[in-house]
């Protein structure tokens, strides 16, 4: 007996922000953004809609394709770093949405490696308390993060939603989590205005605060090395060979540093299921929308090894080993 995935679902609002787009509102081009980023297009939610109405259409997929009632659920959980407000949680209003009531439902944050968090927390919510069915979710609206005069970060996120249906199995789904972070890189991609430090004010508008800051090239080489490091550490801890795992879903931040990923562990490029041309950098959604995409799409079987990789603010940075038992 174990605890696996039994359903995925992924949205993706229908406002599509082109490079071409980009091209009218920053100093950049469609070739800078395609080169350096393999970025084409990213999502953007609609105004009056957060990131709670995309993670209520990803969880409804994925309950549909677990085939349980969502009367079933027990439990409601949801990574985000753009949650709807303060309080009360995106997880409670979404539990709301979906008619559910009388079961816990919490936000977390572990940023971009928030799902790969999300799995380990279901899974021992699962062990540890005897509840039979978890959802999980990743929700992000970052264009409500974005400031659109800057080229170095506009280019590169987008909203979007994926969710999981975690269930007590007779199979052993999720075999092993990675989990790690160092809070003392915690400058180099921060949102310095809107908190409990500097709460929304004049002044941190005017300065634009309120948007994500990043520095971008010193991140990258962190991004290749931690989540190689994340691969291999998962690795190691269940004997297994790079040639064991069938795909590995990473988080998709740049095209490139996926690239240096697979160069540095010596893994083809062909085993990383790409997305990114088509959503941007999505934080904690990426990776089960890209999950979602992979089953839907044929490219995960049952009986497969796979590796769900990310980092992102924190610096957080982990990985799940999973064996695909539906
Ligand atoms: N269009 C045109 N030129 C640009 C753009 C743009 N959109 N953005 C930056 N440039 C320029 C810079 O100004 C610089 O010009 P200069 O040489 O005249 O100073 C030049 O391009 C090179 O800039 P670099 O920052 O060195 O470019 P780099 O190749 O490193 O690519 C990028 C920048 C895409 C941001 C890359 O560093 C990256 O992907 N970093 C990691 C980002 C990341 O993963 N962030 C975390 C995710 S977000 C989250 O977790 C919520």
């Amino acid at each position: 007996m174990g605890v696996a995935i039994t359903g995925t679902g992924s949205y993706l609002p229908e406002i599509k922000l082109t490079n071409r787009d980009m091209e009218m509102m920053v100093d950049t081009s469609d070739e800078w953004i395609i080169t350096r980023t393999g970025i084409k297009e990213r999502r953007i939610c609609p105004k009056g809609k957060a990131s709670s109405d995309l993670g209520v259409e990803a969880s409804l997929r994925a309950i549909a394709d677990s085939g349980i009632k969502k009367e079933d659920i027990d439990f409601i959980i949801c990574a985000t770093i753009t949650a709807d407000m303060y309080f009360p949680s995106t997880a409670c209003i979404i539990q709301k949405k979906l008619g559910l009531e009388n079961i816990p439902a919490f936000d977390f944050q572990a940023a971009c490696s928030g799902f790969i968090y999300g799995l380990e927390i279901a899974k021992g919510l699962i062990l540890g308390c005897g509840y039979k069915n978890g959802l999980v979710i990743a929700s992000e609206c970052m264009s409500r993060l974005t400031d659109y005069t800057d080229r170095s970060t506009c280019v590169l996120l987008g909203d979007g939603a994926g969710a999981a249906i975690i269930s007590y199995s007779k199979e052993e789904g999720i075999l092993d989590s990675y989990l790690a972070s160092n809070g003392s890189y915690g400058n180099l991609l921060y949102t310095p205005g809107g908190g409990s430090l500097k709460s929304s004010s004049f002044e941190v508008i005017e300065k634009r605060m309120n948007f994500m800051k990043m520095e971008g090239s010193t991140l990258f080489k962190i991004a290749i090395h931690s989540m190689s490091e994340a691969v291999l550490k998962i690795l190691e801890k269940n004997n297994l060979k790079k040639e064991d795992i069938s795909l590995i879903i990473p988080h998709q931040a740049n095209l490139r540093i996926i690239a240096g990923v697979a160069k540095n562990l010596d893994i083809p490029l062909e085993k990383f299921f790409i997305n990114i041309e088509k959503y941007g950098n999505m934080s904690a959604a990426c990776v089960p929308v890209a999950l979602d995409e992979a089953v839907k799409s044929g490219k995960i079987k049952k009986g497969d090894l796979i590796i769900l990789v990310a980092f992102g603010a924190g610096l957080t940075w982990a990985s799940n080993l999973i064996r695909w038992v539906k």
